[in-house]
């Protein structure tokens, strides 16, 4: 298979058919910028696993997305997008660097959600950027910013539901978004990259345990089990964790 790219815990590779792409999750984990990193058995085939579920699951609202179906324990195939350089971050619960940023206490709920953009760029460090910043670095259309807010705000809703219906509370969470070509002249933004817990904080609803990635940034322990649990929660019969080859 022909590499297309290689990210901290995903490679793409060129996929079998004009406008696809398989997405594979490696064990790889990073943290802060990827100063701290860690391999962790099995964290790519629950993420691919929980990430597929998720995607399919949102076959059921008119949210676009990139996911066509799942290929493998490691591997999915997806639409080829080209990803908008911007993070969306999307939060319910203050954590994390808003705490740090703003000196929000970690668990305080947030009056309504809370939308905020990074610049995608590991070398600066995913920066905070504005409307404006976005907009003068011409790194998204006004329309695309419209329907990119919009969708973030329908995922949220979405996920929110989701998790609860599994007792898990939704903290906050980080999605991307491409441009699909549709013809030689057109194009659609739509939710591309993973929703896993690599990118969501996701708290048991009950006792406020982490069951993100926040057990590998913190150094609490037992991510593999927490990752689990969540896919347990959600139905899926995960296969046997393997290695990567
Ligand atoms: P933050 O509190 O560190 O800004 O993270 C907010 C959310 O975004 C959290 O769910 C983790 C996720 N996230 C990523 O997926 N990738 C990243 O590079 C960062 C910094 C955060």
């Amino acid at each position: 298979m022909k590499l297309l790219y290689e990210g901290k815990a995903k490679k793409l590779f060129k996929g079998p058919d004009k406008g696809t792409v398989i997405q594979y999750f490696k064990d790889d984990a990073t943290a802060f910028n990827a100063q701290k990193k860690d391999t962790l058995q099995g964290k790519g085939i629950i993420n691919n696993y929980i990430s597929s579920s998720i995607f399919q699951a949102l076959d059921q609202t008119n949210i676009p997305h990139h996911f066509i179906r799942r290929l493998s324990d490691r591997e999915q195939l997806v639409k080829e997008v080209d990803i908008i350089p911007i993070e969306i971050i999307m939060r319910k619960v203050a954590a994390g660097s808003i705490c740090k940023r703003l000196g929000l206490i970690e668990g305080k709920a947030l009056p309504k959600p809370l939308i905020e953009f990074c610049l995608k760029n590991d070398v600066l460090g995913d920066p905070i950027i504005s409307r404006e910043h976005i907009e003068i670095m011409q790194l998204a259309e006004q329309s695309e910013m419209e329907a990119i807010t919009s969708i973030a705000f329908r995922v949220a809703d979405f996920l929110t539901g989701f998790f609860s219906m599994i007792h898990i509370q939704l903290i906050d969470f980080k999605i991307e978004f491409g441009r699909f070509k549709v013809s030689n002249k057109t194009h659609e933004v739509i939710l591309a990259d993973e929703i896993s817990p690599d990118n969501c904080r996701l708290w048991d609803i009950k006792t406020n345990q982490k069951l993100d990635k926040d057990r590998f940034r913190e150094d609490l322990g037992g991510l593999i089990e927490s990752y689990s649990d969540i896919a347990n929660r959600m139905s899926i019969q995960l296969p046997e964790l393997k290695a990567e080859k």
